[in-house]
């Protein structure tokens, strides 16, 4: 069944009043579009677990630090209605930006601490664009349930303490990444690769499980990671903007992984900026 398209909040409250009056428990699944299989593996977990599933798609300009990356970023709102279809949602929500911000919008959500590295430092007022589009998404659809992808852990992390913070009533939860069958987490961004630079994308998660395995081993990080560079180098790779070995719970730096880590990377490739994470050690007994 197609579900509707809404783009007035006065619309998704008539949706939702009933839904809240009938104690029903509503998921939602917030996205710039562009949907892939990462996207409906969220969608897939909500409709699992929850009564009702709301899909927003809002290309939040908030959190875009880059105009150029912002007017790029695809957007496919037909074909994301059509591979949606199958999954039976309650609506889709794409409210349009003016409305989301109007003249005077004036408030900012803001989280401190784990927005302060990796993807914070690299895009300066990024987290606070999702965390004041995440919080007003949550309210407009009376949320009891969000799905969140690992793919982009420490937004995850972000958006669970500022729910936590804010005491919002909603659950989050977070769902693994969704890769291609060469390894290549699945992004809205790869649809901007070249051919040329699709194939030497998976080079970043080949050398990031590379390295986890070093580890595992007892090797060395730094010694791991100056070849992950230079190797992702070597494959075209532009730039690196991060390679970091964090603790999972609070993203703190460490050097070995002694406690629950993930490995996470940024890097440029062909004018593209991909990340990627993986867990270091969820096998080993700490
Ligand atoms: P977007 O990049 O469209 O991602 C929407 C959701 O899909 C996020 O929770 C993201 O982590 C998840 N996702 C993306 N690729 C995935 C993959 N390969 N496997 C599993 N999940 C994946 O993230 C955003 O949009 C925005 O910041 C948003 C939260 C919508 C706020 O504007």
């Amino acid at each position: 069944m197609t579900a509707p398209i809404l783009r007035s909040l006065a619309d998704l409250r008539d949706l939702t009043r009933p839904f809240i009056r009938a104690g029903e428990t509503i998921g939602v699944v917030p996205t710039m579009g562009a949907l892939h299989d990462g996207h409906l593996s969220l969608v897939a977990a909500a409709k699992a677990r929850c009564d009702r599933v709301i899909v927003t798609i809002f290309v939040n300009p908030m959190q875009f630090n880059n105009p150029e990356d912002l007017k790029n970023y695809p957007r496919t709102e037909r074909e994301d209605a059509r591979k949606l279809r199958r999954f039976d949602v309650d609506a889709l929500w794409v409210p349009e930006a003016d409305r989301m911000y109007p003249a005077h919008f004036a408030t900012t959500v803001s989280v401190a601490g784990l927005t302060d590295v990796m993807e914070g430092a690299f895009r300066p007022g990024h987290f606070d664009g999702v965390a004041t589009v995440v919080t007003k998404l949550f309210t407009q659809t009376t949320a009891t349930d969000a799905f969140f992808g690992e793919k982009d852990y420490q937004q995850l992390l972000v958006v669970r303490r500022m729910a936590r913070d804010l005491d919002l009533p909603v659950t989050v939860h977070g769902c693994p990444t969704i890769r291609d069958i060469d390894g290549l987490a699945l992004s809205s961004r790869n649809l901007l690769l070249s051919d040329r630079a699709r194939t030497r994308a998976p080079v970043l998660f080949d050398q990031m499980e590379r390295i986890a395995e070093g580890l595992r081993a007892g090797d060395d990080f730094a010694a791991l990671d100056a070849q992950a560079r230079a190797r992702l180098e070597k494959s075209g790779f532009s730039g690196v903007d991060y390679l970091d070995l964090r603790a999972q719970e609070d993203l703190a730096h460490i050097a070995t992984p002694d406690r629950p880590a993930r490995l996470f990377a940024a890097a440029r490739l062909a004018g593209v900026r991909l990340i990627d994470n993986i867990a270091v050690n969820d096998q080993i007994a700490l």
